[in-house]
């Protein structure tokens, strides 16, 4: 089964994902994911999320993954347009990479309530769809789901 870490590509939304958290209003979006690379053991990403009707562009963030030679050790090195940059790290068991924030700083004048722990799930299933669960913890929240999607591969 293909792998993102091993063949870059496109994933996209099959259907819309879901987004909720304690203090919104729940909501349905799409994704796009591009994984690429120039021939080095690292992989740029882009995450560009849209609105589902509109398909406005939303939320976005690029970055790369680099993995620890020898080990199973994955981390995510990135930038979001919200003024969030981040550096998760996290461990690939088998088809499932789960990350945690590492490092988080952002601009001056981010929004608020400011993030203050990121932890991702990605799952790779048996159907050969790609699977991320996104939670956080804000100064309000403590952690909790925020995002939920499913991705076919398109490229
Ligand atoms: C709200 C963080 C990804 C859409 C929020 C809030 C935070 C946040 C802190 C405010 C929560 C509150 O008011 O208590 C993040 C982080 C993300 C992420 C850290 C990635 C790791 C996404 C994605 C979408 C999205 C991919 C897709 C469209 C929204 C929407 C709201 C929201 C629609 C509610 C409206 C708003 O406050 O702007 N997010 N988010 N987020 N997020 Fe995300």
């Amino acid at each position: 089964m293909a792998s993102p870490v091993n063949h870059p590509g496109t994933w996209e939304s099959d259907v819309p994902g879901k987004g909720v958290f304690p203090t919104i209003t729940p909501f349905r979006y799409t994704e796009t994911l591009h994984f690429s690379h120039v021939g080095q053991p690292i992989l740029n990403f882009t995450f560009n999320a849209f609105h589902v009707e509109s398909k406005m562009p939303l939320h976005r963030e690029c970055g790369f993954i680099r993995m620890q030679p020898e080990t199973n050790k994955v981390a995510f090195i990135i930038a979001q347009n919200s003024g969030l940059v981040e550096i998760e790290e996290g461990e690939l068991k088998g088809q499932q990479l789960n990350l945690q924030t590492h490092a988080l700083a952002r601009i001056s004048f981010a929004k608020e309530p400011h993030v203050k722990q990121i932890s991702r799930l990605f799952q790779l299933r048996p159907d050969g769809k790609l699977e991320q669960t996104v939670s956080m913890a804000t100064d309000n929240q403590s952690m909790m789901q925020h995002l939920h999607i499913t991705y076919c591969r398109s490229a």
